[in-house]
């Protein structure tokens, strides 16, 4: 939790016993589905005990694919940081039918979801991230990131992921300034990655991160 945190949004729990970014969730798979309601998409996603957010779509969630600036590279490839069942990600697809998307995510319940909710989109593979080769190039990567994981866990993700960005790649992400969004908005700034906050709303800050 970032020092600057008084609290979690509601919609951070713990996903039941354990936490969401468990590799392998303990809690008794019981699954259900939630409604992604967006302008140009409505989907019912299937969900499970033991990922994030199962209940519903994360409010987050839905403000990035509600109010982020539109897609720079529609036939490019797109990550989704952080999957969970994979709103995101199926997001992308449908907005992105022609990119090749990876939905990557450490927890393995909710990677085998995010890859029954992308069926039918050909481009589209939900992995553990010991499954992303090691050279992959990316032109975007969207989140809602795994703020519980830690701060220090958290900017090594990050600099992963950010070295994979194409010279004009960008990540987009979501976080409440309850989760610490504005003390990441200045480490990104600090370690001289080009950083805006290109939408703000109900408390979640839009950070758009440039390459280079
Ligand atoms: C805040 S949740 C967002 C989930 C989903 N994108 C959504 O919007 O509902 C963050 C996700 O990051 C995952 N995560 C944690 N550490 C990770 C890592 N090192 N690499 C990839 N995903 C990770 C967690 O398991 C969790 O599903």
């Amino acid at each position: 939790m970032p020092a600057d945190a008084p609290g979690p949004p509601a919609s951070h729990p713990p996903a039941d016993h354990g936490h969401y970014f468990d590799d392998d969730p303990q809690v008794s798979s019981a699954p259900t589905s939630v409604e992604l309601t967006l302008p140009d998409l409505s989907v019912s996603l299937s969900t499970d005990r033991g990922v994030f957010s199962r209940d519903r779509i994360d409010p987050g969630t839905k403000l990035l694919l509600i109010d982020a600036p539109a897609l720079e590279s529609p036939d490019g490839t797109l990550v989704d940081l952080g999957c969970g069942y994979g709103p995101i990600a199926v997001a992308l697809a449908h907005r992105a039918p022609r990119a090749q998307i990876w939905a990557v995510d450490v927890n393995r319940r909710a990677v085998a979801l995010a890859a029954a909710n992308l069926a039918g989109h050909a481009g589209a593979r939900a992995v553990h991230p010991d499954d992303v080769p090691s050279d992959l190039e990316v032109d975007e990567i969207w989140s809602n990131p795994p703020i519980r994981i830690g701060k220090p866990a958290l900017h090594e993700l990050l600099d992963t992921w950010h070295a994979r960005l194409r010279p004009d790649g960008r990540m987009v992400l979501v976080v409440h300034r309850h989760l610490g969004a504005d003390s990441l908005h200045r480490w990104l700034e600090s370690t001289g990655r080009p950083t805006t906050r290109v939408a703000s709303r109900m408390g979640y800050r839009l950070l758009e991160v440039r390459a280079e």
